[in-house]
Order: structure tokens, then C-alpha cells, then sequence
């Protein structure tokens, strides 16, 4: 459900609201929760559930409550825990669970208030974290469910802030982040019957369309004379065309161009190195790269830093078709390298190889970052709750782990030592496009290595993180999250030179 969230100076009594959020910490009543504002009727229902212990304020928890006579007629208490731990992820976990209880509430409009307990770390940004969680946590994926998609819903919701503890444009950023993500996770959840390359190819045009960015696409017949061997060769399997797309916001004071490059296979069967069939139906999501660039690039089309920004997007399908590439066949990259390929199910590395070396001599960026639901070792190794990431260069990266830090989309270093490059040597060509079992997410990373030169770069394997992220209250327990988008927007908010 879409939430229309909007900011408010004023008080509760001066609202016209159905219910109110309150943000409760742990063994706290209304006074120790900074909520002096609050109507004495409403403070006497709350403080009565504490005392009664009908909530606890514990991170997860929540309750609902009826206020009989008095005004808005529901309350919805949501846990915050110990206050001497809150952070900004609680607070937004915390948001996104008032926001999975918004979009199956009945309810049209409700306010949330804001108090000093969730301002604490004394800067504005609290009400970026709570307009965020709620649009993400409101966030539903039914366009497929005949009986309910008929009428989408609409909720209004009213930032409290009489105190003036966040602002107007905190809570407009949050809601922003978020819608942003939330057009992730649709392009990532929708079936790939309907999102081949072509489709996401028509949502890139659309989104630069209406966002004022510039739109281009390599068609396969141009990939074909620059040489894309690698891209070509994965999507030679498949009747649907590939295609190389480039979406570009440029900053007339920019000085800096960042380069975001996002694997975009709309479904990996795995070609000839067929997989096996269980789960197999979640290869859809080996687009959640792309996604998080077109995200990505619908912020930085409304936010306007002062960084050129180039998303691009290698986009093909990985299917067995009576044209496929064969295990043992090799290709020539784009940068002249000579690959062989030992399982075509290593595809994602082909395409991104394509897409890096022509995006840096293209556009020659000072940085280039790449997402990409690359290895199933990534899922061993880390779980669904960091992002591997490997790197060229130290600087860089720590912007990323920051980036990744600040906005709940947590990424986790690998080693780079170039022995794990020895086991991509090639027997016939330059490289192999697999390194065998040991470190497949690092071996993965290596081969990208190969096709950005010296350009600063950071590769992030989403493999766990981009679906089905349980734990993470703002996260639908099933289907894609739309990571990499949040963390994209502060690493681009906040763009310094590199050293
Ligand atoms: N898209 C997959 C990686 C993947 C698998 C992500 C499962 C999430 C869940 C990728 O294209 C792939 O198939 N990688 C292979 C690499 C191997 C052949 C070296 C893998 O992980 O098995
Ligand atoms: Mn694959
Ligand atoms: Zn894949």
C-alpha cells in the first residue's frame, strides 16, 4: 500500500486522524518517552497499558489499542526497546513494523508522533528514519492477485512535530528513499514473463522519461560491432534480445561521474549448465542488480547532488536455447580478453564484464560501483544479512561499508589477495569465467577485476540480501527488498572526492 505521508508542526488535538503511532521504549511511560504533548486522556490509556503490562516496549512488539471516547479513536503502540541502545535501524525497523500494521489496518488516515526520545542523537534525521521504515514496511507486492488489486489504497499519514524536532524535508527524504526502494522491489518481484530485457529496458526509458535524465540503449546488432563477446554470448541462449542500458543524470557543477553498473539477468535457468529445478523459480530476482540502479536513479533525479551519476544496466536472459553458448566455448570480451566458459551459469560475470570496461572508457568515472546477485557462495558465506563486497581500493570501499552502515544496507569486506585471481587463469584463453568452489564469491569478484583497470571500484554480491530477508521488520518476509537502492542515495548524498 501506498502511505501519503506528509510532515505537520502542529499538535495531536488539532488533527483530524482515525489513530495515532506512538513510539514507546522499553519500561517507560508517556513522560519517560518524552510525549508531554499528548492529550491527558490518551497519556492515562497508554500509561495504563505499561502499568498493566499490555505492552512492553520491546523491539518487535506492538499493540493496538481503542480509546472509546476520546480522540483518534485507535492508538498503535510500537516498541522501541532500551532507549539507551536506540538507533537509527531500531527506529526504522521499528517504523516498519507500524507500517506492515497500516497496510492491513482499515484505517484512512493516522498521525505519528514524534518525541524527543526518538531525536535523541540530536540531529533532524528522525523523521527521515520514520517516514522511511513506514513506506518501506507498507510496501505490498498483490498486482498478481486477481481478488485484490482492484482498488489500490490510500493512507494519510501526519508526521507530529509541534516541537520541531525533524522537518518537512527529513520526512519528504525518507518517504523518497523508500518509494525509490519500493520500485525495486516491484521490478524485482514481477515474474520474468513480464520483465525480460525489453521491459526493463521500457522501465529505464519511462523513469528517465519522467525524471528528466538522459536514456540510451546498445541494441545487439551494436554489441555485435563493439565486440561484446561475453554479454552476446550468455544471451545467444535466448530469443529475447539483450540490451545495454545507460541512464544518465549529470550536475552542471558536477566535477566527479560515478559509474553504477547492476547485473540485470531477468531469468538465470543456469543455459546448458542447466540448474537444478528446486527454487529455481526465484532466478527472477537475478535482476535485483538493475533494480537497485533504477532505484537508485530515481532519487538522484529528484535529490540533484552535485555528482554525474551513470546507471547502467547489462540486461539478458540466461536460457538453454537451441542457440546457447556451450561449457568449453570462448568468447572474446569487449576489452579484447579471450574467456572460456566452463559453466554457463557463471553469466552474471560475463555480462558485468561487458558492461564495466565499456562504461570506463565511455564515460571514464572516477568510481565504479557494481551490484549483482552473483553467487550462491555469497548466501553460504554471509547469510541474508550482509552484502559481500570485494574491492580495488581502500577508500573507496570504506564509503561504501559507511554508506552501507547509515542506511540498514550492511556490507561485509572480503579479502582481495590476488591468489584467489590464480584459480581464474584460463587453460586455452587469458581467463576462466569460474574459479571452482573455494571462495566463489571472492573468485567471482576477481574475474570482474579484469575489466575495470585502475578505476576505483567496489563490487557488491547481493546474492543474500536482495530477497526473502526475514528479521528485518521493514523487509516483506517473502520477495525482493530493493537493496542497494538506500544505500546507493547516501553514498551519492553525500559524494566528497576520492583521495
Ligand atoms: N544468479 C546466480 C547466483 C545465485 C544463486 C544467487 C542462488 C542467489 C541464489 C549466478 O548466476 C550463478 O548461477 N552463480 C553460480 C556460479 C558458479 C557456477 C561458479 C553459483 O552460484 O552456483
Ligand atoms: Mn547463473
Ligand atoms: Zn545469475
Amino acid at each position: 500500500m501506498d502511505l501519503k505521508i506528509s510532515y505537520s508542526s502542529k499538535g495531536i488535538e488539532n488533527e483530524d486522524v482515525e489513530g495515532l503511532i506512538v513510539f514507546l521504549p522499553e519500561k517507560s511511560d508517556t513522560r519517560a518517552a518524552g510525549l508531554s504533548d499528548l492529550p491527558e486522556n490518551l497519556k492515562k490509556i497508554i500509561n495504563t497499558a505499561v502499568r498493566e503490562e499490555v505492552f512492553n516496549g520491546k523491539t518487535g512488539s506492538s499493540q493496538r489499542l481503542i480509546t472509546g471516547s476520546a480522540k483518534p479513536s485507535q492508538l498503535l503502540l510500537i516498541g522501541i526497546g532500551k532507549k539507551e541502545e536506540l538507533n537509527p535501524e531500531i527506529i526504522r525497523r521499528a517504523a516498519g513494523g507500524a507500517g506492515k500494521a497500516l497496510a492491513c489496518s482499515k484505517l484512512k488516515s493516522i498521525g505519528v508522533m514524534l518525541s524527543n526520545v526518538l531525536s535523541t542523537s540530536s540531529n533532524k534525521e528522525c523523521g527521515q528514519w520514520i517516514s522511511e521504515g513506514l513506506q518501506l514496511g507498507a510496501y505490498e507486492f498483490k498486482s498478481y492477485k486477481s481478488s485484490e488489486n482492484n482498488s489500490p489504497k490510500n493512507l494519510k499519514v501526519r508526521i507530529l512535530d509541534k516541537d520541531a524536532l525533524s522537518s518537512a524535508k527529513a520526512v519528504k527524504l525518507g518517504a523518497l528513499r523508500a518509494v525509490s526502494a519500493n520500485i525495486a522491489r516491484t521490478l524485482g518481484n514481477t515474474p520474468a514473463n513480464d520483465m525480460n530485457p525489453g521491459k526493463l529496458a521500457e522501465e529505464a526509458k519511462n523513469l528517465c522519461k519522467t525524471e528528466g535524465l538522459k536514456y540510451k540503449v546498445i541494441e545487439e546488432k551494436e554489441m555485435k560491432k563493439l565486440g561484446m563477446g561475453m554479454l552476446l554470448g550468455v544471451s545467444q541462449g535466448s530469443i529475447t534480445p539483450a540490451k545495454l542500458i545507460f541512464m544518465e543524470y549529470r550536475h552542471p557543477e558536477a566535477k566527479d561521474t560515478l559509474a553504477v553498473v547492476g547485473k540485470g539477468v531477468t531469468f538465470d535457468s543456469g543455459g546448458i549448465s542447466l540448474k537444478p529445478g528446486k527454487s529455481m523459480d526465484e532466478m527472477k530476482f537475478d535482476m535485483c542488480g538493475s533494480a537497485a540502479v533504477l532505484g537508485a536513479m530515481n532519487a538522484v533525479a529528484k535529490i540533484k547532488p552535485k555528482l554525474n551519476v551513470i546507471g547502467v544496466v547489462p540486461a539478458t536472459e540466461n536460457l538453454p536455447g537451441g542457440n546457447a553458448q556451450r561449457p568449453g566455448d570462448i568468447v572474446t570480451a569487449y576489452n579484447g580478453k579471450k574467456v572460456e566458459i566452463l559453466n554457463t551459469d557463471a553469466e552474471g560475470r560475463l555480462i558485468l564484464g561487458d558492461a564495466l570496461s565499456y562504461t570506463i572508457e565511455k564515460y571514464n568515472p572516477v568510481a565504479v560501483v557494481d551490484l549483482a546477485t552473483l553467487t550462491g557462495a555469497c548466501v553460504v558465506a554471509l547469510g541474508h544479512h550482509a552484502t559481500g563486497a570485494l574491492s580495488n581500493h581502500s577508500g573507496f570501499m570504506e564509503r561504501i561499508r559507511q554508506a552501507g552502515e547509515k542506511s540498514g544496507d550492511r556490507v561485509w569486506e572480503l579479502p582481495n589477495f590476488p591468489e584467489y585471481g590464480e584459480l581464474l587463469k584460463g587453460k586455452y584463453g587469458d581467463l576462466q569465467n569460474i574459479g571452482g568452489p573455494a571462495g566463489g564469491t571472492i573468485t567471482g569478484g576477481k574475474f570482474l577485476q579484469h575489466f575495470v583497470g585502475d578505476t576505483p571500484w567496489v563490487h557488491l554480491d547481493i546474492a543474500g540480501t536482495a530477497w526473502n530477508v526475514k528479521y528485518v521488520d521493514y523487509h516483506p518476509a517473502n520477495g525482493a527488498t530493493g537493496v542497494g537502492v538506500r544505500l546507493l542515495i547516501d553514498l551519492i548524498s553525500d559524494w566528497q572526492p576520492l583521495n
